[in-house]
């Protein structure tokens, strides 16, 4: 477990049982005794992170890719009992038109009431026994198939989480839905029906061959030779025409949930630019592909289904012909074909369905394929095998010649080198796009830089424990996200077993309380999925209080503040004194008031620092930051003007 009570040293030496050396030789050794106090008091006050409940690791580890035969492996003896129910269902199904049989030819035929009795108490025994391990049979494989479905959805859902963030702007979010919704429903499809129905078909086949062969040859071989070349033929052209437009209807299902997902969550920008008409419209063009590509299987199955429909009533007629002239010579019995026109159907109705199961399988095993495929990819930030976890930091951190892209594009920073005090305010100015989220994201390790290393307190970022990093880091979005749920949850969200006073607290630091105390129902107000119900700032504020909440020993804000008015901006600023009294603080600005206020700036452009220094030696320099400065004041005092008017 992180102990975060304290820090693993320092001038903050409190009374906790987590020190372990003293302050001397350390930045803060010289603080005045009475603000050492104060701060010992508030890390005393400093929450313990627990260990998160859920661990990647036994995903981690997964060396063999998830084929079918891998879901049934775990629940082998279930799947195996599931076979022995199916039998028993399969076989005393069978026995209906083999006891018809008995009771016309040794009943009927032979006078005999006993034998017909006795061949219908048999058949209602067996109708009886059918039922019971029928309803068994389908209660066993329910469970099965929902218990193996279950464990994918588990994973695939706990590896959509481990994955790191560079993977969600290359995967389109839709995409990863449809993989959770229509692939896994394809599976689930093949796992609880497909599986099974392709036994009982099976098995079917084979009884009812058998028991005809045993009737009459001559019989069998024709309606085989009757039954087989047509259907075989069918069965492949519907193969491949089913197959064309089964990837083509997932491929378009896909879009339609890629195209509605991101309508929902861009809804606002939509209305706002209001382009509502076009994106029905865009949208109509999407389902219209879907539709097209349904209707081309729906037309494909129905030229299929009744075709071979007919094929099975035509050899049921001639089996009756040929079957009827051999009574009449005397070497077929009339029960005899009696089971046999009776077995036309059982015969034939399996090969089709085997025929429509390929379907059912080529629909499960592509949504396994691409499950699968999901689930082989690795995180581009991978857990180290012998990672440490990282012990209580100061908050020291250092680039050391980092060089850093996404994927194949221009190198963002070029040879940063940058070392950054624990306690130290520091604040990040530069124009859009010069790479100042991205410094950020790499001390979160949301990426790992392609040349050189970030470390903290000295450990490189690359050989500590993802969960004992980020449990000591705060980050701030620029765009925070409220999750479903009370701002309670929200606000304790990386710390849910915060007491609701200390909730409370956090909500009256960032200056929410009269906001939060005019809800009717306080901090338990639910707050809907994207925080529609709060306004920009008011999310900020929230966001701020988490970290408030959360005490992260570093924290980051990337311009946190730039969607908040003048007069919440100004709430925040003196919040954030608070806030950040005693942590690094890492503050990427894009309202220079906010920057002027760090220990030291720097001022980041063309892949890298261009200056660095304190407000006042960066003034003085007369370089970028003064000149940005100047700009700065004159525009926000025109908007101060425009305020006052
Ligand atoms: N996920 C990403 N994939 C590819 N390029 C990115 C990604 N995020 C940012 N960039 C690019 O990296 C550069 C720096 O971005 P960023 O660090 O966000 O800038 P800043 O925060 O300074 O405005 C920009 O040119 C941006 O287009
Ligand atoms: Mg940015």
């Amino acid at each position: 477990m992180v102990m975060m009570g304290a820090p693993g040293g320092g001038a903050f030496a409190g009374p906790s049982a987590t020190q372990s050396s003293a302050s001397a030789g350390l930045p803060f050794a010289g603080v005045p005794s009475e603000m050492e106090q104060g701060a010992s008091r508030i890390l005393a006050n400093e929450p313990q992170h627990p260990e998160p409940v859920l661990s990647f690791r036994r995903i981690a580890e997964r060396t063999t890719r998830l084929t079918l035969r891998s879901l049934f492996e775990n629940r082998l003896g279930a799947a195996l009992w599931g076979l022995v129910l199916l039998a028993i269902e399969t076989v005393t199904a069978l026995l209906g038109p083999v006891l018809t049989q008995q009771g016309i030819d040794n009943g009927v035929m032979q006078s005999n009431r006993d034998a017909l009795y006795f061949a219908v108490f048999l058949f209602a025994l067996v109708i009886i026994i059918n039922a019971l391990t029928s309803f068994w049979r389908q209660r066993w494989n329910g469970r099965l198939g929902e218990d193996i479905m279950y464990d994918v959805r588990v994973e695939l859902f706990s590896h959509y989480q481990r994955m790191g963030l560079d993977w969600y702007t290359s995967e389109k979010s839709g995409v990863l839905l449809s993989r959770m919704t229509s692939d896994v429903e394809a599976l689930t499809l093949l796992v609880n029906e497909g599986f099974v129905n392709l036994v009982i078909q099976g098995l079917t086949v084979s009884v009812v061959t058998v028991v005809l062969f045993s009737y009459n040859p001559v019989l069998a071989l024709l309606l085989l030779g009757l039954v087989l070349p047509p259907l075989v033929v069918m069965t492949l052209w519907f193969r491949s025409v089913s197959e064309r437009g089964y990837a083509s209807v997932r491929d378009k299902i896909a879009s339609v949930l890629a195209d509605l997902s991101e309508n929902l969550s861009g809804v606002r920008v939509i209305a706002a630019l209001n382009r509502r008409r076009q994106n029905a419209e865009l949208h109509r063009n999407v389902v219209g592909k879907y539709l097209d590509a349904n209707l081309y299987t729906a037309r494909a199955g129905a030229i299929y289904g009744p075709a071979t429909e007919g094929i099975g009533i035509a050899a049921q007629a001639i089996v009756l012909l040929v079957g009827g002239w051999m009574v009449l010579d005397g070497s077929l019995q009339v029960g005899e074909l009696a089971a046999f026109v009776l077995f036309v159907n059982t015969f034939f109705a399996p090969i089709q369905q085997m025929v429509q199961l390929y379907n059912t399988y080529q629909q499960g095993q592509s949504g396994l394929h691409k499950i699968s495929q999901i689930l082989s990819t690795q995180p581009s930030v991978p857990e180290n095998p012998d990672a440490l976890p990282l012990p209580a930091i100061e908050g020291r951190i250092r680039f050391d010649s980092v060089h850093f892209q996404y994927n194949e594009g221009p190198e963002i920073l070029t040879n940063l080198n940058l070392e950054i005090q624990p306690g130290e305010t520091f604040a990040f100015v530069g124009p859009t796009g010069a790479g100042k989220s991205t410094i950020a994201k790499l001390i979160s390790r949301f990426y790992d830089p392609i040349r050189g290393k970030v470390l903290i307190d000295e450990h490189d970022l690359k050989a500590v424990t993802l969960d004992s990093l980020r449990t000591q880091l705060g980050v701030v979005p620029q765009e925070p996200f409220l999750f479903h749920g009370t701002i309670r949850d929200n606000v304790a969200f990386a710390r849910p077993d915060a007491t609701d006073e200390e909730v409370l607290v956090a909500i009256k630091h960032v200056g929410l309380e009269e906001t939060v105390g005019g809800l009717a129902e306080g901090i338990h107000t639910l707050v809907h999925e994207r925080g529609v119900s709060l306004s920009a700032g008011e999310r900020q504020l929230i966001a701020l209080a988490r970290a408030f909440l959360s005490r992260p020993r570093v924290l980051v804000l990337d311009e946190a503040t730039s969607s908040l008015d003048l007069h919440s901006e100004a709430k925040v600023e003196r919040v954030l004194d608070g806030l950040l009294e005693g942590r690094t603080a890492i503050l990427i600005a894009h309202r220079l008031a906010t920057a002027m206020k760090a220990d030291r700036i720097a001022v980041v452009d063309a892949g890298g620092i261009i200056e660095l220094g304190s407000h006042q030696e960066l003034m003085d320099l007369g370089g970028r930051y003064s000149e940005m400065f100047a700009t700065w004041s004159s525009h926000s005092d025109d908007s101060l003007d425009q305020l006052s008017d």
